[in-house]
This record gives structure tokens, C-alpha cells and sequence, in this order.
């Protein structure tokens, strides 16, 4: 399949029209921002690992049932995926506290929850990607009622999956965040990537830190981060 024309570029992504109108191309660069574009750099090498371990992480959610946009990995930074409209919300679930919940309530990381949690942010950088509830993004028509129950239940199943999937590889999944989207059929599916820039990875015996926080937090070593959890992701494939 061969590139034709550059629909749009992301932060971390180029997105490719191609031969197929209902396929497009997705090719991953080492760009890495945070707090909303604030901070930019670059991850050397982050393009390939992303490709590669969201690729790795969406076969084996389908063969858990979980539909995904993934079709094909064309080269080491390019894979070919069904075309979707993206449902605009960042569904982020929640292992241990960190991050942006840690802040929100005064508490400290990692305290381990009795039960994961879900929680929506409406997709919009202009207006900093607020926390919304269920309601809001109906009454937004963001989703209706089922497509925010399909999510909820693709997002807790992904959870089970990658959860039991990173614990053999030594590491806890501390919360990450998916993005969904409705494809020719209106079907919703799992779309977007699966890397340690949208999930927090932490070393299950040093509680070492090894996704995009090193880069967030300038902690230092990321790139080593980022090819460490790709090294015992292919440990155990
Ligand atoms: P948060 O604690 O900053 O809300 O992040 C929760 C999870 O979502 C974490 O694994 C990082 C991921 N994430 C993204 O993938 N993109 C984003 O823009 C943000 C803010 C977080």
C-alpha cells in the first residue's frame, strides 16, 4: 500500500490517505511534547518502538475480542489501519495513582486501588482536554449512551488484557489512556496507539519509572526507558 496524501499531523503521528478509502497509513515519529504542547523534544527511535509495541499490543486485544483499527505493519515507523471517525475523548484507566490524579487530589503515587478506574476527558487541546462525566459527552453528542457503555467495557477489557500481559514481562501498568473511534459500519473499535507514551510502566521490583514520565518529569534516561520495555516485551512474545 502506498502513501498518497497527508491528512493530518499530530503531535507524535502522520496520518496518510492511501489506495484504499476505507484504509489509511499511520507513521510514527520520534517527536515527543507534554502539558499540551508545552514542552517539545524528541525520543530517538520512539517512532519505531510505538509502532512496533502498539501493533504487538492491538493483535493480542483482538484475539481477546477487543476490536482495533490495526490491519497491517508496512515498515519499522508505518502501519496500515481501518479508517475511523474518532470519538473525541481520552478514556484513561486508572491501576495506582499518578499523574494528573495524584495532582487533583492531594494524594501521593502509587497507592494500589481496590478497583480500576475510568474517567473521560473531552479531546479538545483549545480548551486543555477537560475531565468530563458520561452526561456531559452525551449532552455534548460526543457519543450516545451505548457507545459510551461499548467503551467503558473495551476500556476495563483492555485493562485485564495488558495488565496480565506486562505483569509476565515484570512490569505494573499504572493507568494509560485509549482513544476510540466508529468505523465504516459505525461499529466502535479500540484506535490511536498503545506505547509508553500513553500508558505509565513501572518496573515491578524497583517501581522505576520506564514510559513518557522520564521525558515529563526530565528524569533522564528515555530513551533506554522506552527500549528497556521494548526489550522485555519481545522477551516474552
Ligand atoms: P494523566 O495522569 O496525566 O491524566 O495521564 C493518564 C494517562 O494518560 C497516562 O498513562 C498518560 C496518558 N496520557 C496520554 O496518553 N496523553 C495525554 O495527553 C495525557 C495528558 C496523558
Amino acid at each position: 500500500m502506498i502513501k498518497k496524501e497527508l491528512l493530518y499531523e499530530g503531535k507524535a503521528k502522520k496520518v496518510f490517505t492511501c489506495e484504499d478509502p476505507n484504509l489509511l497509513i499511520v507513521s510514527y515519529k520520534d517527536d515527543a511534547t507534554a502539558f499540551n504542547g508545552q514542552k517539545k523534544g524528541r525520543i530517538d527511535q520512539k517512532g519505531i518502538i510505538n509502532n512496533q509495541m502498539s501493533n504487538y499490543l492491538m493483535q493480542r486485544l483482538e484475539k481477546a475480542g477487543i476490536p482495533t483499527h490495526y490491519v497491517e505493519e508496512l515498515s519499522e515507523r508505518e502501519t496500515l489501519v481501518k479508517k475511523v471517525s474518532i470519538v473525541p475523548l481520552e478514556v484513561i484507566i486508572r491501576n495506582i495513582s499518578a499523574g494528573s490524579f495524584a495532582k487533583r487530589y492531594g494524594v501521593e503515587e502509587g497507592i494500589v486501588f481496590d478497583e480500576p478506574t475510568f474517567e473521560i476527558s473531552y479531546k479538545n487541546d483549545a480548551l486543555n482536554d477537560p475531565l468530563m462525566n458520561e452526561t456531559h459527552a452525551i449532552a455534548l453528542k460526543l457519543a450516545t449512551k451505548e457507545e459510551l457503555e461499548t467503551i467503558k467495557k473495551y476500556a476495563f477489557a483492555v485493562n485485564e488484557q495488558l495488565r496480565a500481559f506486562w505483569q509476565e514481562c515484570g512490569i505494573i501498568l499504572v493507568d494509560f489512556k485509549l482513544e476510540f473511534g466508529r468505523d465504516v459500519n459505525h461499529q466502535i473499535i479500540l484506535a490511536d496507539e498503545i506505547s509508553p507514551d500513553t500508558c505509565r510502566l513501572w518496573d515491578s521490583q524497583t517501581k522505576e519509572k520506564l514510559d513518557k514520565d522520564r521525558f515529563r518529569q526530565d528524569l533522564g534516561g528515555v530513551e533506554e526507558a522506552y527500549q528497556q520495555i521494548m526489550n522485555r516485551l519481545k522477551q516474552h512474545i
